[in-house]
């Protein structure tokens, strides 16, 4: 009986040292501790014994029994360490790989001449202002001094909302919103997006603008001229030839244009220019007094000039596009060489 639970306990322990896993183990334990297992019939089997030797093997059978738990036990323990290493080598990070890069885009051409165009003015001062694209005839018409029924209401084919809400079809209504909030000095920049029943080449139904103000004592013509100068020599480069022309908006008076001199031929005269050699890019004047009556400025005291242009009329020229449509087609062909 002894050689027997010796044997046992030797066999139990050879397979043990081979269980690499959980359930092999538990299979052990089943085999050796279970309710059908080979100790156990050991101890259903001392019923038969002399009760001289009943206790003897039982002592030795309980013996062998806790050897063999605690065996398990033991190698139980190992098994969980080597399942664990495992798993964590399986899941080793290495830190030192180079990450993954995400494919990044780039500025839209209207972004980049809207924000050098703006970083300009704001070196001379200007702080940039903003108003809503959904617009009161009052701020894009009335204020401006458009009356109602003027004819040059209908220089700018207006997209209308509701009888009195329209989608703004310049940036002008900036100045007013501006001179409503603050009094002079202002000088503000307003770039923004318009809307005008309009398309062909080099017309667009959606497109962009940068509204500029300025008003304090004493501006004069020769403020404006000096300013859009500046702005167009650090924009196109220093020797590009600049002309202003008479012209006429209901907001300013006098009123000019600005043309610069062909980007493409340099102003011998063009396809692009139509052989006039200049290409018009920014309408301006000095405010005029009328707009003072709707916002209570003192007319007597404050002079100013503004202007506006527009952006994608400037991206074209500065980046040699001929067509406007490409601006807003989102060919990545296209935009990818910004
Ligand atoms: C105006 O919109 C005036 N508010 C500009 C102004 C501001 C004058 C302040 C005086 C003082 P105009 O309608 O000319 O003016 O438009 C200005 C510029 O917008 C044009 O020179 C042109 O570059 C651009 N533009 C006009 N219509 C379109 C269009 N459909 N698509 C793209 N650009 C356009
Ligand atoms: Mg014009």
């Amino acid at each position: 009986m002894k050689e027997k639970l010796e044997g046992l306990l030797r066999e139990a322990s050879a397979e043990l040292e081979k269980a690499a896993t959980e359930e092999g183990l538990q299979e052990i334990r089943v085999k050796y501790l279970g309710k059908k297992g080979e100790l156990t019939s050991v101890m259903k089997g001392l019923g038969s014994l002399s009760p001289e030797e009943r206790p003897v093997v039982g002592a030795l059978v309980n013996t062998v029994k806790a050897q063999l738990e605690e065996a398990i036990d033991a190698r139980a323990a190992v098994v969980r360490e080597q399942v664990k290493a495992q798993r964590l080598a399986a899941e080793k990070i290495d830190v030192t790989l180079p990450g993954r890069r995400r494919p990044t885009g780039s500025k839209h051409p209207i972004t980049l001449v809207t924000e050098e165009i703006c970083s300009i003015f704001a070196a001379l001062g200007f702080a940039v202002a903003e108003g809503p694209e959904v617009e009161h005839d009052f701020y894009n018409f009335e204020a401006l001094n458009f009356p109602k029924d003027h004819p040059a209401r209908d220089m700018q084919d207006t997209f209308f909302v509701g009888d009195q809400v329209l989608l703004r079809t310049h940036t002008s209504p900036v100045q007013i919103r501006t001179m409503l909030k603050q009094q002079p000095p202002v000088r503000i920049i307003a770039p923004g997006t318009v809307y005008r029943c309009d398309s062909d080449a080099t017309h667009s139904p959606m497109f962009h603008q940068i509204e500029g103000l300025m008003v304090d004592k004493g501006i004069t013509f020769g403020d404006l001229k000096g300013i859009l100068t500046l702005f167009i020599n650090q924009l196109f480069g220093k020797d590009i030839g600049v002309r202003l022309r008479p012209s006429f908006f209901p907001f300013t008076e006098p009123s000019a244009e600005v043309d610069i001199a062909c980007v493409i031929c340099r102003g011998k005269g063009c396809r692009v220019c139509k052989e006039t050699g200049w290409l018009e890019i920014l309408g301006a004047g000095m405010v005029d007094p009328a707009v003072y009556g709707h916002v209570g400025y003192d007319a007597e005291l404050y002079t100013g000039f503004a202007f506006g242009m527009g952006i994608e009329r400037i991206a074209m020229l500065k980046y040699g596009i001929a067509d406007m449509r490409l601006l807003f087609e989102n060919d990545l062909r296209f935009l990818k060489q910004f």
